[in-house]
């Protein structure tokens, strides 16, 4: 598929970028700053719609001359960029770029005729990441169906675009899947942090003690590639196991007292259930800090 991926010179867009192209896809990059990788690319700001309407219907790279059949068409987009968490600049420049730029990425797409966007959400819109103070969840694993309502301007960004999303896809019926991505973490990672993570489970409270791992977001961002038809959907996105090496009933006892529990679990089993994108894309992840650290 030919993919316009914006956002690709960040620390997700690379490994999915990567492991895109590794599939056979013919992928775009737009940022702000080159990539570094072996990718067409295009130095634009998201901000602008005319930069983003521009950049979807134009040349990108030379061999496209050859053919003399105009521009090609792209078969998905991508929505990767962002001002990834607050504390970055000011909160309300964080909300402004990351709510235009997902505007004008998507309309930028139904006016150009692309049928799929696949757009970077947030473990945040659950309100417990950012939080002033400690939110708890309101029961355990936390899955689509828990209310998001965050105290702060990155989550609430992220929970605008997804109304953004959903109204498109009701104007339109084009099919845009929101990644509601838990923390990405990148395979040098595991044996620079995790470690910290045994020592003191409690600092992955705000995440909800799950993670992403960089290569497995790029298996379900190419899973959502290849599903077609579902609509406007929102998935968490995050891998099977748990990121501290304490048990699932020691996570209860030490963090949840309290928290409605709505089903068993495994010991090692994530409190951010991903069962939504196995069972509507087929995603499976493959790695886990356990095949590093033991
Ligand atoms: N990293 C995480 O743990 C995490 C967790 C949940 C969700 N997310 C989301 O996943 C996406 C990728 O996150 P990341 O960690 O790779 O972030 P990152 O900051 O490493 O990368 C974001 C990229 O977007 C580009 N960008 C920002 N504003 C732009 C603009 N106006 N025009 C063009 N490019 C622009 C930046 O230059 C950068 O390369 C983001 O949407 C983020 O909110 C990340």
């Amino acid at each position: 598929m030919r993919v316009f991926f914006t956002g690709g010179s960040g620390k997700a867009g690379k490994h999915a970028i990567a492991y895109l192209q590794g599939q056979g896809h013919h992928v775009v990059n737009a940022d702000l700053t080159p990539s570094g990788l072996a990718v067409p690319e295009l130095l634009i700001d998201l901000c602008d719609a005319g930069q983003v309407i521009g950049a979807m219907s134009q040349f990108v790279d030379f061999y496209q001359l050859d053919t003399g059949d105009g521009v090609p068409k792209y078969d998905a987009v991508v929505h990767f960029a962002a001002v990834p968490r607050v504390m970055i600049g000011t909160d309300g420049e964080c909300f402004r770029q990351n709510t235009l730029t997902t505007y004008n990425v998507i309309e930028a797409a139904v006016k150009l005729g692309i049928p799929k966007v696949i757009f970077a959400s947030s473990e945040t819109t659950y309100g417990v990441c950012f939080a002033d103070g400690e939110v708890k969840p309101q029961y355990i694993p936390i899955d689509e169906d828990h209310p998001t309502v965050p105290h702060d301007s990155y989550a609430m960004s992220k929970v605008c675009n997804e109304v953004t999303a959903k109204s498109f896809h009701a104007r339109t019926g084009i099919d845009i899947y929101g990644l509601r991505i838990n923390h990405v973490t990148e395979p040098h990672e595991y044996a620079e942090n995790f470690p910290a993570y045994m020592d003191d489970p409690a600092c992955r409270r705000r995440n909800i003690f799950a993670y992403i791992d960089a290569r497995d977001l790029g298996h379900m961002v190419d899973c959502c590639l290849k599903t077609d038809g579902l609509g406007y959907q929102v998935f968490n996105v995050s891998n099977s196991d748990a990121s501290v090496g304490i048990s699932s009933d020691e996570v209860v006892a030490r963090f949840y007292q309290g928290v409605p529990v709505k089903r068993q679990m495994r010991p090692d089993e994530t409190f951010y259930a991903n069962d939504k994108a196995k069972q509507m894309v087929g995603f499976a992840p493959k790695h886990s800090w356990r095949d590093v650290l033991g």
